[in-house]
């Protein structure tokens, strides 16, 4: 009889090991990257309104790759500006990767780092039991509100700490990708109830529409190749399927109609296209750049 199903969260190690198979199987930080360089330079030349000194914060920033990317084009767009960067990350490995990141880098002595080793929740309480005041210019969670209670409390949490011109950036899969093909179909199977893990762009932008918030969106074309999924035992198979699946041991664990269920879902054409023997999966993300509280 199949066990009951353990989120992939619960094991950070396995779970940060399939994150980086995902992103060595996927366009994922590619499809950042061009947005980083080709769109978010006119978004963050707006922020700051002139200020000599910029604060930023990182929620979810893993080891830091794409962060410190977005932090030079800030630089790019403010040149002589500080920067105080606060980066909130409860994995321990994921800090110790992202601080050695840092020392291997030149040029960055204008970022003053705050390293804070605890949960979006955990850094709202910190801030409010310091009674911080400070406000800050550039926000962002990208590929984190998965593992938040409850997404919408975060977003108006951090949006309450935007600067006048101030920008919040979230990014996370597209609800016209595979991966919101997946979870509306599975959605009560695989979703972990005590945190909100199947949530696209869609879901988040139906809930800033029906608050009336003012936000700008992009959608970023990306692929993922998922054969190995395919190949029963398959080592990589198992820790893709285990990232696709948010499960712990999903082949080991889900019962054979739930596998054959996710594993035909994965290749139909909702979720993916098969050529020269691949099924490469729609990894398609979505952006989404929220303004300040009015
Ligand atoms: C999919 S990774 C994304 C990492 C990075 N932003 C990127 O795109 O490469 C999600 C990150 O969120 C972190 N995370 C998980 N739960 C979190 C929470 N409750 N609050 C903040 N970060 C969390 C994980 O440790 C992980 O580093």
């Amino acid at each position: 009889m199949a066990r009951p199903l353990t989120s992939l969260v619960y094991d950070d190690s396995r779970y940060q090991k399939s994150f980086q198979l995902f992103l060595e199987r996927s366009s994922e930080h590619q499809c950042m990257r061009d947005f980083i360089h080709h769109v978010l330079p006119d978004i963050l030349s707006s922020v700051g309104n002139g200020k000599s000194h910029l604060n930023v914060i990182g929620v979810g920033s893993g080891s830091g790759e794409i962060d410190l990317e977005m932090l030079s084009i800030l630089r790019m767009k403010h040149p002589g500006v500080t920067v105080d960067n606060e980066v909130v990350e409860p994995s321990s490995q994921q800090l110790l990767n992202y601080r050695v990141l840092v020392s291997q880098k030149p040029d960055l002595n204008y970022i003053q780092f705050t390293w804070n080793k605890m949960t979006a929740s955990d850094f709202e309480e910190h801030w409010k039991v310091k009674k911080m005041t400070k406000k800050a210019d550039f926000i962002h969670m990208i590929q984190m509100l998965y593992y938040v209670k409850d997404p919408e409390a975060t977003i108006n949490f951090f949006q309450s700490l935007l600067d006048k011109d101030g920008k919040l950036l979230i990014i996370l899969v597209s609800g016209e990708s595979g991966w919101g093909k997946l979870w509306r179909t599975y959605r009560h199977t695989l979703c972990n109830t005590e945190i909100s893990q199947c949530i696209t762009t869609g879901d988040i932008k139906s809930f800033l529409d029906s608050k009336g918030v003012r936000y700008q969106s992009y959608e970023l074309p990306s692929q993922m190749d998922i054969t190995e999924c395919f190949t029963e035992g398959d080592e990589k198979g198992e820790l893709l399927l285990d990232f696709l699946t948010e499960v712990l041991n999903f082949s080991e664990t889900a019962s054979p109609e739930l596998k054959d269920g996710v594993l035909n879902l994965l290749r139909h054409p909702d979720c993916s296209v098969e050529s020269d023997g691949k099924v490469i999966f729609n990894n398609n993300l979505g952006v989404i750049v929220i303004d300040p509280l009015p």
